[in-house]
């Protein structure tokens, strides 16, 4: 990249999104232990659209609620700040990055994309239920974002972009060595400057960042291993498409932080299909 093109990329990084305050505050919250369900449900009811899609996920048959609950109290205490911080995060993502921009790339597609990518979180989240990580739903959520630089790069350098996938696949490289050929910096490290820009939590900036070097995760290094395999598993088994058309491998080096019996792989896998398809209503819900 010559020195124009770097300082356009960063003139059009720099208007990367900001997250909803009220996304920042929670995330805030919810982080600290001693908040209050009370202290949640008062943020989330400052944000109407926030507050209809809690309420309709609680009420849906998901969670099998004898009778309705109306309040948001009541609904942050049943479904607990994990999935309140994961839906507020999910549901700011997707306005941001979720539609097509109408000129799709043929070898992008955001629909297929983020199939790829709910896939990786269920996949990520049973992988971690599987080794005993202490918080299943955060790695849920390190494996929906993991590559979000991919949208980021479509929807802010499509041209570029789209010669970065023809590049991979023409010369049959991983996705992020055509990104590096032809736009100077990968898909990895741009996710991760949005990660850093909303300030998200230091394990989502690692998963984004490492999970496909698994350089230097250290207090991260479960999680980043975690999503690292999600990631190649849920290619491996076709689910959605990550863009990324280059045969996916395991790195060995992950087996230094996790441990998983081989013989328990097709019960993991049973469960990643199960787990998909109750995560796509998840989603569909945050969404709609
Ligand atoms: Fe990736
Ligand atoms: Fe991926």
């Amino acid at each position: 990249m010559n020195d124009q093109q770097i300082r356009q990329l960063l003139l059009r990084i720099k208007q990367l999104p900001t997250l909803p305050q009220v996304v920042t505050h929670l995330l805030k919250l919810i982080d600290n232990p001693s908040s209050s369900a009370n202290q949640v449900s008062k943020i989330i009811s400052q944000d109407q659209s926030l507050a209809t899609k809690v309420l309709k996920l609680v009420n849906s048959p998901f969670y099998g609620m004898p009778k309705r609950i109306s309040t948001l109290s009541q609904a942050t205490v049943i479904l607990g700040f994990n999935t309140i911080k994961n839906l507020a995060l999910t549901a700011a993502i997707f306005e941001q990055f979720g539609d097509e921009n109408g000129n799709a790339h043929p070898d992008f597609n955001r629909e297929k994309f983020w199939e790829h990518s709910v896939a990786c979180a269920v996949a990520a989240k049973t992988i971690a239920e599987h080794i005993h990580y202490e918080m299943p739903e955060e790695a849920f959520m390190a494996g929906l974002i993991h590559d979000i630089g991919k949208v980021i790069f479509d929807q802010y350098l499509h041209e570029d972009f789209g010669a970065a996938l023809e590049y991979a696949k023409k010369h049959k490289v991983p996705l992020r060595e055509g990104e590096k050929h032809a736009i100077g910096i990968s898909h990895t490290e741009v996710g991760a400057w949005l990660a850093e820009k909303w300030n998200l939590p230091g394990h989502l900036n690692a998963s984004i960042e490492y999970h496909h070097s698994l350089q230097n995760p250290l207090k991260y290094a479960k999680i980043v291993a975690t999503v690292h395999l999600a990631d190649v598993v849920v290619r491996l088994e076709g689910y959605g498409h990550s863009g990324d058309t280059s045969q996916p491998t395991i790195r060995e080096e992950i087996w230094q932080v996790i441990s998983i019996d081989p013989d328990r792989m097709p019960d993991l896998l049973d469960e990643i299909r199960i787990g998909f398809d109750n995560a796509k209503e998840f989603l569909r819900m945050v969404i709609g």
